[in-house]
């Protein structure tokens, strides 16, 4: 059986070019990596030639013949190419050196093992051969053994490692969560203490790890760490500030940051959706902010939806995430988030329901599995309960739904059915009118269709000293906002 799939034609030629150029070469890092773990097959191959990488590049290409791209990055000595569906990097064996306030490294040539000592994590350190095209792992540093054992170590010194690229204090916490992998003491010990180093790294690099976390199957494990180091403080303080009990007249409130983890992994069981699990992380994260202790109730965080719903572009603004719908979405979950846990403690009326819906609209299947994560509680007879009733919450949308069609909302009256039937121009009076019918509509008063409502505008225009100038069958435009 062959581990790293070498009968593909792609190896065969990057054999060949080492062969034409009598350049040592390898493949090295995730690729070998992953197919020792069996992971799902990588797409991208990571070469490492001892010569230059563009040069190598550049045979490659040649070879394939016909119309390759090639892109060059000089400055970091790499080249990348795409092959048969195969996305490869070549770059040339070095022995770095890192400038101390920043990540780009001063390049020097050097041997494979050079380059394998200065790579971030053992298991990523791991080669074998092109030419001749072998399976045996070149391995160095242990790699082999910390693969089969779950570790994370770093061929140097931890100390050395994270501080030439801080980056990587990022992917150790990534590559334990993503792989369940321990991270060995003493490189947890030098991430602690190189922490302030991450604020060389560029805020999109620690998005991009911080979203691999939340992406993996139990992203609390690197939350955790992210703690625990003091990282997540440095890259993300309102998550961080989420820690912590306090008790006052013997009453605790519980601890936020371990709820907020909970819920996320609650979460990430029904979902992949990186927003909607976002949306879990901030779902309580103005609780701190409205903290408050009323003697003899206990302690409340009245308003923690809505103040948390405001801080989320901030967060976003800072963490480099998108400042477009994605971040509309998540500020709409946590401004939302206690809405249908409040209807399940309840008696359940349409109206209430129907509310929901129509605010939720579209994205109310989400609204209702981050709720359904959120009910957390020690007590598994509490739990039970509650998801007792919310099971009947959605059967109450289901039906309203199907009665309703509120999820994707038109009013049935338009504003120029309004200005048509009165014969009026734009004005206050649209809009009140346009109202009166939504709230008609979501207290069921009337049913949500055109002969009702319409019946209901005539009323309402005639309370505001409207006179009918012509009477309608059915509307005359029917796609206009509410
Ligand atoms: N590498 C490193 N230090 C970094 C980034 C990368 O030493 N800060 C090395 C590692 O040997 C790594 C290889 O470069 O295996 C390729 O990096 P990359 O493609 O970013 O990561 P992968 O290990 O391939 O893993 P993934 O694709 O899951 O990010």
């Amino acid at each position: 059986m062959s581990k790293f799939n070498t009968h593909q034609p792609v190896f065969n030629l990057l054999s060949e070019v080492a062969q034409q150029q009598q350049t040592r070469a390898f493949v090295i890092g995730g690729y070998v990596r992953d197919c020792l773990l069996k992971r799902d097959f990588r797409k991208d191959i990571d070469v490492v030639v001892e010569g230059s990488g563009i040069d190598f590049a550049k045979a490659v290409a040649a070879k394939i013949g016909k119309d390759v791209q090639v892109a060059y990055f000089k400055n970091f000595g790499t080249a990348m190419l795409k092959y048969d569906g195969l996305e490869l990097e070549f770059v040339g064996a070095r022995k770095e050196s890192y400038q101390r306030e920043s990540r780009k490294p001063i390049v020097e040539n050097g041997t494979l093992e050079e380059d394998q000592a200065r790579r971030d994590f053992t298991i990523n350190a791991l080669a074998f051969e092109l030419f001749p095209l072998n399976e045996d792992v070149i391995d160095p540093f242990g790699g082999l053994q910390d693969l089969e054992n779950g570790i994370l170590r770093t061929p140097l010194a931890p100390d050395q490692t994270y501080s030439d690229d801080p980056l990587r204090m990022m992917r150790a916490i990534r590559f334990a969560t993503q792989l369940h992998f321990t991270i060995e003491a003493e490189s947890l010990n030098a991430i602690s203490r190189n922490r302030e180093r991450i604020k060389i790294v560029s805020q999109e690099r620690i998005a991009e790890e911080l979203n691999k976390i939340i992406l993996a199957e139990k992203p609390s494990i690197g939350f955790k760490i992210l703690f625990e180091t003091g990282l997540l403080e440095l890259i993300f303080p309102e998550m961080a500030n989420l820690q912590g009990v306090d008790v006052v007249q013997g009453k605790a409130h519980k601890d936020n940051f371990f709820h907020t983890l909970q819920v996320l992994d609650n979460l990430c069981q029904t979902t992949n959706n990186l927003w909607l699990r976002w949306s879990a992380i901030l779902h309580d994260i103005a609780k701190p902010a409205t903290k408050k202790f009323e003697p003899g109730h206990g302690w409340t965080f009245h308003g923690h939806e809505d103040k948390g719903a405001r801080m989320v572009p901030e967060i976003f603004r800072k963490l480099k995430l998108p400042l477009n719908d994605k971040m509309k979405y998540v500020q709409k979950l946590v401004l939302l988030h206690l809405r249908p846990i409040v209807l399940s403690k309840e008696e359940v009326s349409d109206s209430a329901v129907r509310r929901l819906l129509f605010e939720a609209g579209e994205d109310i299947d989400d609204l209702m599995l981050l709720c359904q994560a959120d009910i957390t509680s020690k007590n598994k007879e509490k739990v039970k309960r509650y998801l007792a009733n919310f099971e009947l919450v959605k059967i109450k949308l289901k039906e309203i739904e199907e009665k309703d069609r509120l999820r994707y909302w038109q009013p049935p009256v338009s504003g120029n059915d309004i200005m048509v039937s009165f014969g009026i121009k734009p004005g206050k009076e649209i809009g009140l009118i346009k109202a009166a019918i939504r709230e008609a509509i979501l207290d069921g008063i009337i049913p949500n269709e055109f002969g009702a409502a319409y019946a209901f505008m005539v009323t309402e225009g005639e309370k505001l000293g409207l006179v009918l100038q012509r009477r309608l069958e059915t509307s005359i435009s029917d796609s206009e906002p509410l």
